[in-house]
């Protein structure tokens, strides 16, 4: 098995998966900025076992995306086989399962992150998996969940736990979000755990998630949890380039702030790929990511009404000769 993980240098800067973000577009410009590993939004296995074409189309990617990684999600252990050996042909790096999610309609039915309530399924999960290609595989996952669902006396379940239970298979990396289950997007990462997971989990990549905060304290997390790096998610709305930024700054020292130019180049960019591939009815979708874009400039406020109403990535470039 060529295990494309134990080739890239450290530290390892990837963008994570993120369910209406991290599509053909996204994925593109990280790695055009640096990004060394790019995984896709999160798709249902049950989809992918049933031949959903819409999955399908999800799942497009181009090359120069690679080692692009497809998440996929889902309960039943018995369809992963055939949703993993799909991705294999799809000619995906890596496949990586998602036992971190909390959004109800997944975890609400026993799925993402509370999947570690029944830690059998999980081994028959990532077993099929494994056993299923010879692509480099992959989890992401929180710190915690409480054991019963309401009841935080009763103690939780760790990613500790977690990695206990899959410490017989070779897994190639792991992603760990630093908060848990409750607190699922906002307060602060619990490094120390995060310094735990990484001395339990020795097979192979692990990287930290949640605790970006400045450029600098990536440095200073990576030294402290001593992770072979740290996969980025909300910290590159509208700043792709935060990966380039966070390499020269471990590189030499320093890093260049992004010019207003190189925004606007890089939001038109964006435009011209999420056009190319979703059309015009996807477009609709950049509108969020050029609010980011534009944030802090001091016309924002003029600059957002224009782009909440753009329909073409020409629209967005007449926008941007103005400022
Ligand atoms: C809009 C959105 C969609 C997400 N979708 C996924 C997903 O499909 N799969 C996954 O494993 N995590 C998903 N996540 C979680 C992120 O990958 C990441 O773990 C989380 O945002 C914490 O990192 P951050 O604090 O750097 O944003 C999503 C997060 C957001 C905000």
């Amino acid at each position: 098995m060529s295990n494309f993980w134990q080739k890239l240098n450290k530290p390892i800067i990837t963008a994570t998966p993120m369910a209406g973000i991290t599509d053909t577009a996204w994925r593109q410009l990280c790695k055009k900025w640096g990004a060394d590993v790019v995984y896709t939004e999160f798709v249902s296995v049950d989809a992918l076992f049933y031949d959903s074409k819409k999955t399908l189309q999800m799942l497009a990617y181009k090359a120069s995306e690679q080692p692009v990684i497809a998440q996929i999600f889902g309960k039943r252990s018995e369809l992963y086989p055939k949703a993993a050996k799909l991705i294999e042909q799809l000619g995906f790096a890596g496949v990586d399962i998602n036992f971190g999610c909390p959004a109800k309609k997944v975890a609400g039915h026993g799925g993402g992150i509370c999947l570690l309530r029944d830690m059998e399924t999980v081994k028959k999960i990532v077993a099929n998996t494994i056993e299923a290609v010879t692509i480099p595989v992959s989890i992401k996952s929180r710190i915690s969940l409480n054991a019963i669902i309401g009841a935080p006396e009763k103690g939780k379940i760790t990613a500790l736990d977690l990695l206990d239970a899959l410490k017989e298979y070779p897994l190639s990396a792991v992603i760990i979000h630093g908060r848990t289950y409750e607190t699922p997007f906002t307060g602060p990462v619990d490094l120390e755990m995060l310094k735990k997971l990484r001395e339990k989990f020795t097979q192979g990549i692990f990287l930290i998630n949640g605790s970006f905060q400045s450029i600098e304290s990536v440095v200073a997390d990576l030294a402290y949890t001593k992770a072979d790096g740290i996969a980025l998610a909300r910290s590159l709305y509208g700043q792709p380039w935060l990966f380039k930024q966070i390499k020269d700054y471990i590189q030499t020292g320093h890093y260049t702030e992004i010019t207003w130019p190189e925004i606007k180049a890089t939001a038109i960019e964006h435009a011209h790929l999420l056009y190319e591939s979703k059309g015009p009815k996807g477009f609709q979708e950049m509108r969020k990511h050029l609010l980011f874009y534009v944030k802090g400039h001091p016309q924002a406020a003029e600059l957002r009404y224009n782009l909440v109403r753009v329909t073409t990535p020409i629209e967005v470039e007449k926008i941007f000769a103005e400022i």
